[in-house]
């Protein structure tokens, strides 16, 4: 039997009379990376310190690489590597002694120490700067580092709750980079973000959170699919004496639900898995084309259909 890396069934946890977590399944796939995005207060946080041994369900259970941590907690937290939204930092310490530091706690001899940090600066891009305070670091660089030690005992399992906030956009594109490097070698991650392009970028499934349940689990296509939100939005714009011509020949193209002109701009809907077709067949019939352009619904789209704003 294939065992998912991390697979959660049923789990609820309640906080007094709130349910922060609602009966919620699903399944990370060895070396896949899941997205979990919400509103605040949706659970995520608690959903994630849950996977981490952190928090004890009320109910259901929670498997890593197998091993269940209602049953096994010391052996599942030992394939997992947390890194929480919010995360002290001692910050009179060197970047080296820092990462040192927590590789003794996972008791690691001074040999494995030099070697493993030696890496996880390596895949944190922090490689020549171990003698930098950890006092000075900018936002990205001190994200990089709780993620260098969340990597410290090679987990299997990485567990990202909102790692890129409050990054700017060179340091969001950073992280991203690293994370999939991070997949590339094979672990398998949850990631929480508000940052829903970066979610729809490195996420093979995506699952959305809102009040505690789970309302939408899948892959990008699944998420459409189910949303109402596969059709395509295109917008063309050809010389205005091709204009009439070039709405008739679209208009009757297999796929195409909608074609109206507005505004000396072509305006259609479509239902085709590409739009390569539309094109070819304006070409094939002499329209000059100058301008096409396509938009697929994005995660924001699926997140604002799916989600009804409700908090806990
Ligand atoms: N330790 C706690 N005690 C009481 N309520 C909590 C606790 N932790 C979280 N909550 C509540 O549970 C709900 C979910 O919170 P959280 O998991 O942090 O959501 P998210 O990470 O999606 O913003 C919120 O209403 C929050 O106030
Ligand atoms: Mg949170």
């Amino acid at each position: 039997m294939v065992t998912a890396a991390v697979e959660i069934r049923n789990v609820t946890k309640t906080f007094d009379d709130l349910v922060a977590v609602n009966q919620i399944s699903l399944q990370v796939p060895r070396g896949t990376t899941l997205g979990l995005i919400g509103p605040n207060g949706a659970g995520k946080t608690t959903l994630l310190r849950i996977i981490c041994t952190l928090a004890r369900p009320d109910e259901g259970d929670v498997w890593i690489e197998g091993r269940s941590i209602r049953e096994n907690a010391r052996a599942a937290r030992s394939q997992i590597g947390f890194m929480p939204a919010e995360f002290g930092c001692p910050r009179s310490l060197s970047i080296a002694e820092y990462l040192d530091y927590f590789a003794c706690m996972y008791g690691l001899n001074t040999h494995e120490r030099v070697q493993r940090i030696r890496d996880v600066c390596e895949l944190t891009v922090l490689s020549g700067r171990e003698q930098v305070m950890v006092r000075g670091l900018s936002t990205g660089n001190r994200q990089r580092l709780l993620l260098a030690k969340t990597l410290l005992h090679d987990p299997s399992v990485l567990i990202l709750d909102e790692p890129a906030s409050g990054l700017d956009p060179r340091a969001r594109n950073e992280l991203r980079a690293i994370i999939r490097t991070l997949a590339s070698l094979g672990k398998s991650i949850i990631i929480s973000s508000h940052i829903l392009p970066d979610i729809e970028d490195i996420s093979d499934r995506i699952g959305i959170l809102e009040a505690g349940r789970l309302v939408l689990e899948g892959d990008l296509a699944t998420l459409r699919a189910s949303t109402g939100t596969s059709h395509r939005h295109v917008r063309l714009r050809v010389p205005a004496e091709d204009l009439s011509r070039a709405r008739v020949v679209l208009a009757d193209l297999p796929g195409v639900t909608q074609c109206a002109v507005r505004e000396q701009t072509i305006v259609l809907t479509s239902e085709a898995a590409n739009s390569n077709y539309l094109l070819a067949a304006l070409l094939r019939h002499e329209v000059r084309v100058q301008q096409f352009v396509e938009d697929e619904t994005n995660l924001e789209d699926i997140f604002l259909r799916s989600t009804a704003g409700k908090v806990t």
